[in-house]
């Protein structure tokens, strides 16, 4: 007997060659150097999943802000303009509040405590704080703790009184910033090595990694090592987008996701220390290491932030966050 081959079964088969023919594109936007952990964790999300997902997903990586910066990129996304993006933690302030956890003073006291966390219940919660405003966390990626860098040397808290710092866009940094009788701006990362050289601001917080990637050491004479605070990403995506690709495509995207996070959480702490080093070996700035005294004063002036926010993030993380730390202080 013959195959009766009907239109409608000749529009479905066409129809379903194509869906396969188009690889689905995902754009992945971010602010840094490709020579960052988020640099560096972009490329290897794009070889993975072009090597595992052949002809099926094509990943775009636009670094250094090209495509889009810290003021359009979350919008961006929403309107699905983009697909990944991993903005810094302190950058979803508008989204959720409980996400400001992170940018409170000496909360944690390494980058392992900041590990602990983020695996915990508390933690992976917190990635799906903004599902309402259609936005997906799917990891957790480390930059590093955040070092002060300035204009004149920051041994005690009273030291940055009167200078004026770059900011991230969070009331929690202003508030830590004014805690020390500093001022701030919030300004885009792409516009803040231009603000240190021109003296538009005196003083910044970054990890090493950002701080040399983008220059910011040959216009800061001196960088006190506070590690005051984390400065680590959220791999975000468009919750529509991402619930609508196709299960198996998906559930391959995000096993490749899991193996890029580990790794770009293994190498985070030695990329930061590689480029602490660069920078002490260029001669540009002083590395001021501080004593536990000194650096007790600068926890001491700022802690009372915690307060202050407890009540817009939650007593019940700011606790989960606290008891990561192996030292348990009063
Ligand atoms: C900053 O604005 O300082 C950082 O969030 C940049 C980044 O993405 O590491």
């Amino acid at each position: 007997m013959k195959p009766i081959i009907t239109l409608a079964g000749l529009v479905l088969a066409a129809a379903s060659a194509w869906v396969q023919a188009e690889p689905i594109v995902i754009k992945f936007s971010h602010v840094v150097a490709e020579d960052t952990p988020k640099g560096k964790g972009a490329l290897m999300f794009k070889r993975l999943a072009e090597e595992r997902l052949p002809g099926q997903v094509s990943v775009e990586v636009y670094p250094n802000s090209t495509l889009f910066g810290d003021a359009d990129e979350l919008e961006a996304l929403r309107n699905d303009d983009v697909q990944l993006l991993a903005p810094s933690l302190a950058k979803f302030e508008q989204y959720t509040k409980q996400v400001q956890v992170f940018d409170l003073p000496f909360l944690f006291d390494d980058l392992d405590a900041v590990n602990r966390f983020q695996k915990r219940a508390k933690g992976r919660q917190l990635l799906r704080s903004m599902e309402d405003k259609n936005l997906t966390g799917l990891a957790y990626w480390h930059n590093g703790m955040k070092q002060l860098s300035a204009t004149r040397a920051l041994r005690m808290p009273r030291d940055a009184s009167g200078l004026s710092f770059r900011i991230q866009p969070s009331a929690v940094l202003e508030a830590q910033f004014d805690a020390v009788g500093a001022t701030t701006r919030k300004l885009a990362f792409a516009e803040v090595y231009d603000a240190l050289k021109t003296g538009t601001v005196q003083g910044a917080e970054n990890p090493w990694s950002n701080i040399y990637s983008k220059k910011m050491h040959t216009v800061q004479p001196y960088i006190t090592e506070t590690n005051h605070g984390v400065l680590d990403y959220m791999v975000v995506s468009n919750t529509r987008f991402w619930m609508g690709m196709p299960h198996k495509i998906r559930f391959e995207l995000e096993a490749i996701l899991d193996e890029v996070s580990y790794m770009v959480n293994l190498e985070a702490e030695q990329l930061n220390q590689a480029d602490r080093e660069r920078i002490r070996q260029s001669g540009t700035s002083e590395v001021i290491t501080l004593t536990q005294e000194e650096r007790e004063a600068w926890r001491e002036a700022m802690r009372p932030v915690w307060q202050q926010f407890e009540s817009v993030i939650g007593a019940d993380i700011i606790k989960a966050a606290e008891t990561v730390n192996r030292k348990q202080r009063n």
